[in-house]
Parts: structure tokens; C-alpha cells; sequence
């Protein structure tokens, strides 16, 4: 197991369309996914991409388990999804609060679309095909952005709704965490 560095903004990998996986069920990407996995666990995060640990592969995992960081999130089970595609079923936009864990100690106020149907595949190969509402959408699009050289703070509508943590915070504008917090990625406080 290894914990990666991640790439914070500003790093030119992370500015660059990440290329399809063409080889499933080998050793190489059974590697990069655990690399992924035990950065993101490390760090407590919801999500990563493989371009934040330098991996320039249309990877992401994502997945939350009651975390005591997101106390209004419903679950979403475990995934590794590959070169994934992504349809918006639902037009509408709802507005939360996002990090990344490649911009350290910040949040923005982000749109995205309130329900995505979205296509990939698992490690081996198997086809992956789901239904997404709400933060369970929200995560998928934050990753999958990262996999076309885009960071939530593209995203942002209104630059006066982003900023540093505790300045957020102090503002009233981020409601406080009653936890300890490192920066996560993608979500209502990552
Ligand atoms: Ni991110």
C-alpha cells in the first residue's frame, strides 16, 4: 500500500484530458486503484482521481459510509469507476459547498445538475451502470472533471463563494464542522 502525494492546483498534469484505460484486469491498474484507494482513505476523502496522484488515466474511485463529515449525505456504496461517460438526466441545479483535496483548505459554492446517469467500468472490465441524484451525482461529476483537466473552482458562478476554510466559516457563510477536518474531495464540505 502506498500513500501518493497529491497534486494540488496549478500542476500541469492537472490541467490535462486524462487518457482512456485500453488494459482492464492487470496488474498495473490493480496497482494505480490501490494507490488511489490508500490515498483517499488517508486523507479521509470522498473521492480521488487518478490525476491527482499523477496518473494521467481516466480513473476515479468515490464512496462515502456515514462519514461524521457529511451528516446530511446519504451513503454511496465503494466505486471504482474507468473511463467513464456521463449523461444529465436532469437539467435542474443544486448548489453546494465543495473541496478537493488538490486545493487544500478551500471551498466553493458549485452547481451541478441534480440527476446523472453515468457508464463505466470495474477494474476487471465489468461494466458499471447507474441512476446518480444529489451528492452521490455531485461526486461523480466533481472526479469526473478531474479527468478532463477541470477543479471545482471552474465551476464556481459567483468568485465572492469561495475561500479559505476558516474564513468561510468565520463569515457564516460554511456552516462549522463538528469534526476533525482534513480537505476531502467533492462534496457538502469536500
Ligand atoms: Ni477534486
Amino acid at each position: 500500500m502506498t500513500i501518493k502525494a497529491v497534486l494540488r492546483m496549478g500542476a500541469k498534469l492537472l490541467g490535462e484530458v486524462a487518457a482512456p484505460v485500453t488494459e482492464f484486469n492487470s496488474t498495473d491498474l490493480d496497482a494505480i486503484v490501490q494507490d488511489m484507494l490508500d490515498t483517499m482513505q488517508h486523507l479521509d476523502g470522498a473521492g480521488i482521481a487518478a490525476p491527482q496522484i499523477g496518473v494521467s488515466q481516466r480513473i476515479i474511485i468515490f464512496g462515502i459510509d456515514h462519514n461524521p463529515r457529511y451528516p446530511d449525505v446519504e451513503p454511496v456504496p465503494l466505486t471504482v469507476l474507468i473511463n467513464p461517460e456521463i449523461e444529465i438526466i436532469d437539467d435542474n441545479q443544486n448548489t453546494l459547498w465543495e473541496g478537493c483535496l488538490s486545493v487544500p483548505g478551500m471551498r466553493g459554492l458549485v452547481a451541478r445538475p441534480n440527476k446523472i446517469k453515468y457508464v463505466g467500468f470495474d477494474p476487471q472490465g465489468t461494466k458499471i451502470e447507474r441512476v446518480a441524484e444529489d451528492f452521490h451525482a455531485r461526486v461523480v461529476l466533481h472526479e469526473s472533471d478531474h479527468l478532463d483537466g477541470i477543479l471545482y473552482p471552474q465551476r464556481i458562478d459567483d468568485l465572492s463563494q469561495f475561500g479559505f476554510i476558516e474564513e468561510l466559516e468565520a463569515a457564516g457563510k460554511l456552516p462549522k464542522k463538528t469534526t476533525e477536518d482534513t480537505d476531502t474531495d467533492a462534496g457538502s464540505e469536500s
